[in-house]
């Protein structure tokens, strides 16, 4: 290979890539879906502490991987060890990206639908029985989910095809502290609404009847995938990280936006949900019933709602595109396919299953299964299996086969940085997360 491969032009550019992947529908759409229907408090205590203490030693994994190994997850292990079987764990996050990417396609295209809903004004004046029929009506819609999801798809594929600086890094950098702005917003207007005191109780009183197996895995594989952690996207991203960057401080400042997005989507729709009688545990209209909601009674609330699910369309293409991104490099780094040829193959694959998702939630569908739809099973299959083995394999990979001494030469920058928690850091990713995740794994399957 004579071309020079691309990569980030800075760290904020690399942080704002990294959490753009990070944060998206997984923090205000599932995640708010997740706790609910998992009993609230109890839930968000729990995938807390997944996040800060298992999150980021196995983002760091990742970076460590990504940038040693310099390639897509597959190339990079082959490159850390050589002739060995360890590159399967990369095969496992390819399958993972084209998995979450079926079902992820499905949600953003709903959020380009609302962006039209709410510029054309649908929203106004209704109330929440009317809005929920037209989140029902739109699934069987035989036209308009296709569309949009197509649409999405195009975008996403259009930025990759740009590349890394001048497609990934550019959007993300502008458009996120955007988002960030606006939920800050929504987050006071909610928490004035009559039912702020029931939501909040609901989100942070953990009542732990309610936790069984079920939810400690619900808990740790939305921890994996609002993280975007367990499949190589991160060591996708990690090869493209300068060899200056600090890749601790940058995992700390991921983690933190991602759940500090989550928690506030959290504060912004369980005081509607009470405020408007839905319930909880409604699944996945939660949110796109909620919001348009909290836009209709807030001063302001049509320009607010179009840029609302404008951001929220963004924060999914800073995701669905470090999903592709993953894909594409596998593609041309490992069978030399051209990146662009590579796009279009990631993109229709990924339509392909994306469709299907679409189709099983249409009333009567034949890609139901009892109450498990097809996009039920693509998103339990990838947050409660693939991405929970995935990060099992990469923190078994990193501490028992390449071990310490490269670990800490890594993340100190060949020793010019001092990280005073490398050493816990290690601990956690040798002991630690193989234990939690397999407990919590096994426990589930018996
Ligand atoms: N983390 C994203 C979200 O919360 C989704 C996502 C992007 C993802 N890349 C990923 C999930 C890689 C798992 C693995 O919306």
């Amino acid at each position: 290979m004579s071309e020079k491969r691309d990569g980030f032009g800075s760290k904020l550019g690399v942080i704002a890539a990294a959490a753009g992947s990070a944060v998206g529908l997984g923090n205000i759409y599932r995640f708010p879906c997740l706790a609910g229907e998992n009993g609230g408090g109890a839930f968000l205590l729990i995938y807390v502490a997944i996040v800060l203490c298992l999150g980021i030693p196995i983002m760091m994994a990742e970076f460590y991987i990504g940038r040693r190994g310099g390639k897509n997850p597959v190339g990079s292990i082959k490159s850390l060890a050589p002739k060995t079987h360890w590159n399967l764990i990369g095969y496992i996050g390819i399958l993972a990206a084209f998995v979450v990417l079926a079902f992820y396609s499905t949600v953003s295209g709903w959020t380009l639908e609302y962006i039209y809903k709410a510029a054309t004004n649908f929203f106004a004046g209704k109330d929440i029985a009317t809005i929920e029929q037209g989140f029902t009506d739109f699934h069987n819609n035989p036209f308009r989910p296709f569309l949009w999801q197509f649409v999405f798809m195009g975008f996403t594929a259009f930025i990759i095809f740009k590349g890394v600086k001048d497609g990934v890094e550019k959007y993300t950098k502008i458009l996120m502290p955007a988002l960030f702005v606006i939920l800050i917003v929504l987050c006071f207007k909610s928490l004035t609404m009559s039912g702020a005191k029931e939501g909040l109780k609901f989100l942070f009183k953990p009542d732990f009847s309610k936790v069984d197996g079920t939810v400690l895995l619900a808990a740790l594989g939305q921890a994996f995938f609002s993280l975007s952690v367990g499949m190589g996207a991160l060591i996708t991203y990690g090869s493209y990280i300068s060899k200056k960057d600090n890749l601790t401080t940058t995992s700390l400042s991921v983690v933190a936006a991602d759940t500090l997005v989550a928690v506030l989507a959290g504060i912004i729709i369980f005081p509607a949900a009470f405020t408007f009688g839905i319930q909880p545990e409604a699944g996945a209209g939660l949110a796109f019933n909620t919001l348009p909601m909290i836009f209709n009674k807030m001063t302001g609330g049509y320009f607010f709602c179009i840029i609302f699910f404008i951001l929220l369309s963004i924060a999914a293409l800073t995701s669905t595109i470090s999903l592709l991104e993953v894909i594409v490099a596998f593609l041309s780094e490992e069978h030399g396919i051209k990146r662009n040829t590579a796009t279009w193959i990631g993109t229709l694959v990924s339509l392909f299953l994306g469709v299907l998702c679409t189709l099983s939630l249409r009333k009567g569908s034949v890609l139901a299964f009892g109450n498990m739809t097809f996009f039920d099973f693509m998103d339990k299959f990838s947050a409660n299996f693939l991405l929970p083995i995935g990060a099992l394999f990469i923190v078994i990979f990193v501490a028992w086969k390449m071990g310490k001494e490269s670990f800490y030469d890594e993340i100190t920058n060949q020793n010019t940085l001092k990280v005073s928690v490398k050493k816990f850091i290690y601990f956690i990713i040798k002991f630690v997360a193989p234990i939690v995740i397999l407990a919590i794994f096994v426990n589930q399957l018996i």
